[in-house]
């Protein structure tokens, strides 16, 4: 039996197979609110046969969009877009997951297509905040500092995200903590620079995360996984180093994370990264060996052998798949074609499903 069909249960929860959806901004919300893009783009994954859906970064803060266009669950008005995609996926045996964000100073910027610069408060943008005052990019608006009253209300507000995704039906809660976003800035010592217990040394870097971890934790049921999506690197000299990913993961597992996505990148502008084929997956694979915490593998995965390799070989527990499932949202019932394994596919579609 191939690997990649193999189900997976955390705590209360099982996928039917090994293949989740990465998270993917479609930058195609107004007001946080979902519509019916969304659904079809969800569904279409579901019905692609994925085992776990994980919604794009979704914002726990208005100010913690990284576009206008921004999937929000800050506000109850938000609940009942997200609970008819959660609904849709679970009719599809797709396990519905939501990734809870917040960009940081990476806030307030246009869409990709609509120019990605940074937008100021006469362009429809806003003040953005981090935990030092230092911009992303030479040309852009440095962001304000968070005082500790600021960095509680973040706490909260991923806490009420959770609440809110928890009542709206997801199963599984991923905390954005990498590319360069706020928790990922805080981690990193290239872009927190606080001199208070918020920066400084590993520990105080780690301190907001693990505070978010916990207020998350105690907002879900126990019988719901959590996971945290990391940068292992920053791929730059001074900055975040897969050594602090494996001593993150040690404190992670502790406390009540229950896998971590290991992509890499993002929180330095100009870092050399080495793309190419599976880059990533050696990170998933020293945090798994070294730690023990499931992992997930991502970034240049793009075919059934690949996928299969990367779990047979024990290099991570779940394989997550970004533009691949772009580009084929059948991605999954194809690969069980490829790999000789019989898998369900939708009632409506099951006259295509022999060749003959
Ligand atoms: C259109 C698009 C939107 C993305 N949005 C997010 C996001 O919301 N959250 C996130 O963690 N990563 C996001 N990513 C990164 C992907 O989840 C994934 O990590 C990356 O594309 C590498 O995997 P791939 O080579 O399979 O595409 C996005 C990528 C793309 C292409």
């Amino acid at each position: 039996m191939a690997q990649l069909f193999t189900p997976f249960t955390q705590r209360g929860i099982t996928l039917k197979n090994r293949i989740v959806i990465s998270p993917m901004c479609q930058y195609s919300a107004q007001d946080g609110l979902s519509n019916d893009w969304h659904l079809v783009h969800v569904g279409s994954r579901a019905v692609g046969g994925a085992g776990l859906l994980l919604l794009e970064a979704t914002a726990v803060a208005p100010e913690g969009r990284i576009t206008p266009d921004d999937l929000g669950i800050w506000h109850e008005e938000h609940l009942p877009g997200l609970r008819r995609m959660v609904e849709f996926l679970k009719s599809h045996g797709c396990v519905p997951g939501i990734q809870l964000a917040h960009a940081g100073r990476k806030a307030s910027h246009a869409s990709p297509w609509k120019g990605g610069h940074q937008l100021g408060p006469d362009a429809g943008g806003w003040s953005t905040v981090a935990p030092s005052a230092l911009a992303f990019a030479p040309n852009e608006t440095p962001p304000l500092a968070l005082d500790e009253a600021g960095i509680l209300r973040v706490t909260e507000a991923f806490r009420a995200a959770a609440r809110r995704a928890v009542a709206a039906g997801f199963e599984v809660l991923e905390i954005h903590a990498a590319h360069g976003y706020l928790l990922h800035q805080f981690l990193s010592p290239l872009s927190n620079h606080r001199p208070d217990a918020y920066g400084g040394s590993f520990e105080n870097r780690a301190r907001l995360l693990l505070e978010v971890v916990a207020a998350i934790r105690t907002e879900m049921p126990l019988h719901l996984p959590l996971w945290v999506r990391v940068s292992a690197t920053d791929w730059t000299e001074g900055g975040w180093t897969a050594e602090d990913t494996v001593r993150l993961a040690l404190l992670l597992k502790e406390n009540g994370v229950d896998l971590l996505d290991c992509s890499t990148g993002g929180n330095v502008a100009t870092a050399p990264i080495p793309v190419g084929p599976g880059y990533q997956v050696p990170f998933a694979e020293q945090v798994r060996r070294c730690t023990g915490l499931a992992t997930g593998a991502v970034g240049l995965i793009t075919a059934a052998q690949q996928a299969e390799h990367i779990l047979a070989t024990g290099q991570a527990d779940v394989i997550l798949l970004g533009r691949e499932s772009l580009r084929d949202p059948y991605f999954p019932l194809h690969a069980a074609r490829e790999l000789g394994v019989e898998v369900a596919w939708p009632d409506q579609y099951t006259r295509a499903k022999s060749r003959l």
